[in-house]
């Protein structure tokens, strides 16, 4: 067995400042040895979303002295390090310039070896930080900039089932969050308003379930929510009328992802046919707890097993971009200082899909 690989993880995309330290062999569940992740929810919060300079801002405020706690709780220096990866997008780019030109500058000084993880491949991967899981594996990545169906042949082997072809899953979250004036961020919050709703009061659409594919849309579903809240005609919506919105419009969205992951099961297995038959759901709308109930049915139904990260590794975090960096530094990727920050960046090798949207 090859030697224990200890990597330092930066992430910088979005709205959380994370780094993470974790030592391990690819194929076995790594020790996490610092995984700090600095939210920067209530800094965006008076804006109802997140402000991409201000994003840039805290990440350039916060990242130094977080590398530097994350090595203290490894109880490491980074002579201890073999190498530095760093989230290298998709996302807003100004974060992701602040976390990956910090990894150059210590890949640099450090003469570490450098690897620029794409932000969707450590989502992808991060099922194998906490389980043992074989490729391929079928996988349903739900964030707020995504929805797709992916297949999981390997670090850097993606095929692409379906995506959206309008807003990402946590978008719609988030505008129906909005909507309903249910404070930032949205995911969680109609979440918890769905706890206390009914979700068969509205009766709001389900876009493209009768369709063959693996694609999503939810736009309209978004407008329905706005429709419905509208014919109410109240000035101001009782927080009866929020939660069943709340419930209806959780209940829409996990019809559509259960029944779009069920068409995606059926080509996995034409695809793969002697593969495991496991159905991996990431991303930070993977930690919604009534889509995790309803996905682990549609798979039981077809004989999959459902497999969720638990949810601190669902939302962005750096041990999953770690662990991204562990995996595809022992396939031999080591990038130069040259490597360009990406806005945009498909995790699919065939990428020209129309849903591809990054
Ligand atoms: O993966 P993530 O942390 O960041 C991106 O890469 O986008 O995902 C953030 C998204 C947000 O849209 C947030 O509202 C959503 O995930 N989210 C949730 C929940 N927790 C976070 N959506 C539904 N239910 C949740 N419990
Ligand atoms: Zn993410």
């Amino acid at each position: 067995m090859s030697a224990p690989l200890t990597i330092l993880g930066i992430e910088t995309s979005c709205d959380e400042t994370a780094v993470a330290v974790l030592r391990g062999t690819p194929g076995a569940r790594p020790q996490i040895l610092a995984n700090l992740v600095l939210s920067q929810i209530e800094t965006h919060a008076p804006y109802g979303g997140v402000v991409p300079e201000i994003a840039a801002r805290a990440h350039i405020e916060a990242l130094d002295a977080l590398i530097t706690a994350a090595l203290k709780e490894a109880d490491l220096t980074f002579e201890d390090l073999t190498a530095i990866a760093a989230t290298a997008g998709p996302g807003l780019v100004g974060g992701v310039i602040v976390g990956l030109m910090t990894a150059k500058g210590i890949a640099h000084a450090q003469n570490l070896p450098l690897v620029g993880v794409n932000h969707l491949e450590g989502h992808a991967l991060s099922v194998r930080l906490t389980e043992e899981v074989a490729f391929p594996y079928l996988l349903l990545l739900v964030s707020g900039g995504h929805c797709q169906l992916l297949a999981v042949e390997g670090p850097g082997k993606y095929r692409l089932y379906g995506a959206t072809i309008d807003d990402a899953v946590g978008e719609a979250f988030d505008k129906t969050a909005k909507m309903l004036n249910l404070p930032y961020p949205g995911g969680p919050s109609v979440e918890t308003a769905a706890l206390d709703g009914d979700p068969s009061r509205f009766d709001l659409p389900r876009p493209l379930i009768h369709r063959p594919g693996c694609d999503f849309s939810f736009s309209g579903l978004k407008t329905a929510v706005r429709h419905a809240a509208e014919g109410l005609n109240k000035e101001r919506l009782e927080s009866q009328d929020v939660n069943d919105l709340a419930a209806s419009f959780q209940a829409a969205v996990t019809d559509v992802l259960a029944s779009r992951a069920g068409h995606a099961m059926t080509r996995f297995i034409e695809d793969y046919p002697g593969a495991d038959r496991t159905l991996v759901v990431a991303g930070g709308v993977a930690a919604n707890k009534h889509l995790r109930a309803h996905l682990d049915t549609a798979a039981a139904d077809r004989g999959f097993t459902l497999i969720a990260p638990p949810g601190k590794f669902c939302t962005d975090n750096a041990a999953m971009i770690a662990w991204a960096g562990l995996e595809l530094y022992s396939l031999g990727q080591r990038d130069t200082l040259a490597l360009s920050p990406r806005a945009r960046w498909p995790l699919d090798t065939d990428a020209n899909h129309p849903g591809a949207k990054v």
